[in-house]
């Protein structure tokens, strides 16, 4: 159905760079302020390997690489900027008078990302209201050395976030969209997580995830879907695995892991559109998304 319609390739921005691993005494998102990185499960971390061509420190970070080109041409966007939805500004795309409705939830980069926007259009024409709300209050993480990440992200709690995303969901079921479920990646799949351990929403699915811990995993309450990728080095397949035996012992939720070969951290929505390859994993990613959205909401 010229799904792909609308990719034009770019120049990406920089050298995707994957880390051998990446180690910082973390416990959890909560007590270290949202560091970004997970307790790495291995004893004995090995050296960072970087080779960006931007050597700034902040690209060490996973979720940091290949940043979103703001200023894209993804074909034109279907939906439009509400100012106020719940109390959010939000893109919203599909029709307001869908029963059925999905809140995607960005990364550290905002909601403007136009490669965001277009998996938004996308899903929407699957017969989904999608909703990307600003989460970020109109302060998304931006490449400015004057302030750096561990600055930022003190600022930017994934767990408030959630809260804010609250009223949101009320609006949407007082506009009629009774089946709601809820996508996050990276930052916005820490948020996703928290509104599954509510009933919220109906399902989940948290694409390459940041801050996520297995605990959260004990608390989870609606289907979970998590798309993981083999070269993610802050939720390795690993720790995916991890999550889906904490999964198989909460008995309250169906929920199913999958991991993509080859796939960095950021592959489902900060894909290089150069890389047939990458931009295919990216593709796949979405469906198997819509699918599982599909198999609890349009019941
Ligand atoms: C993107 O893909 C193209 C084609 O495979 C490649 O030449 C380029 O180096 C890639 N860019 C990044 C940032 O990986
Ligand atoms: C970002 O997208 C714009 C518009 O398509 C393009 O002109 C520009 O070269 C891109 N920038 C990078 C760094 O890829």
């Amino acid at each position: 159905m010229g799904d792909d319609a609308g990719i034009t390739p770019t120049l990406p921005r920089c050298l995707l760079v994957f880390l051998a691993a990446v180690a910082v005494a973390a416990a959890s998102a909560e007590e270290n302020g949202g560091a970004g990185w997970h307790v790495s499960p291995s004893p004995s971390p090995s050296p960072s390997v970087v080779s960006s061509s931007r050597a700034r420190t902040s690209k060490h970070h996973p979720c940091l690489e290949n940043p979103p080109n703001m200023t894209e041409n993804t074909g034109g966007e279907a939906g439009e900027v509400v100012h106020d939805y719940g109390g959010l500004e939000a893109y919203v795309t599909g029709s307001r008078r869908f029963h059925l409705a999905v809140i995607l939830v960005s990364d550290y980069y905002g909601f403007r990302a136009p490669k965001l926007r277009k998996i938004a259009d996308k899903v929407a024409l699957r017969g989904y209201c999608v909703v990307v709300p600003d989460l970020l209050f109109g302060d998304p993480y931006t490449d400015d050395p004057a302030r750096p990440f561990e600055e930022w992200i003190k600022t930017h709690s994934p767990v408030e976030a959630a809260e804010k995303t609250k009223p949101l969901i009320a609006a949407m079921k007082k506009d009629g969209m009774s089946s709601i479920g809820i996508g996050g990646y990276c930052w916005g799949g820490k948020v996703a997580t928290e509104i599954s351990k509510t009933k919220e929403t109906k399902v989940a699915v948290i694409s390459h995830p940041a801050l996520v811990v297995v605990e959260d995993m004990n608390e989870v309450k609606i289907p979970i879907e998590i798309l993981g990728g083999e070269l993610d080095t802050l939720s390795p397949p690993k720790l995916a695995h991890q999550f889906e035996d904490a999964l198989d012992k909460n008995k309250r939720v169906d929920h199913f892991v999958k991991i993509f070969p080859k796939a960095p951290h950021g592959f489902a929505c900060r894909y290089n559109t150069s890389d047939p390859f990458a931009v295919r994993t990216a593709d796949e990613a979405r469906v198997d998304m819509v699918k599982w959205f599909d198999k609890y909401l349009k019941l």
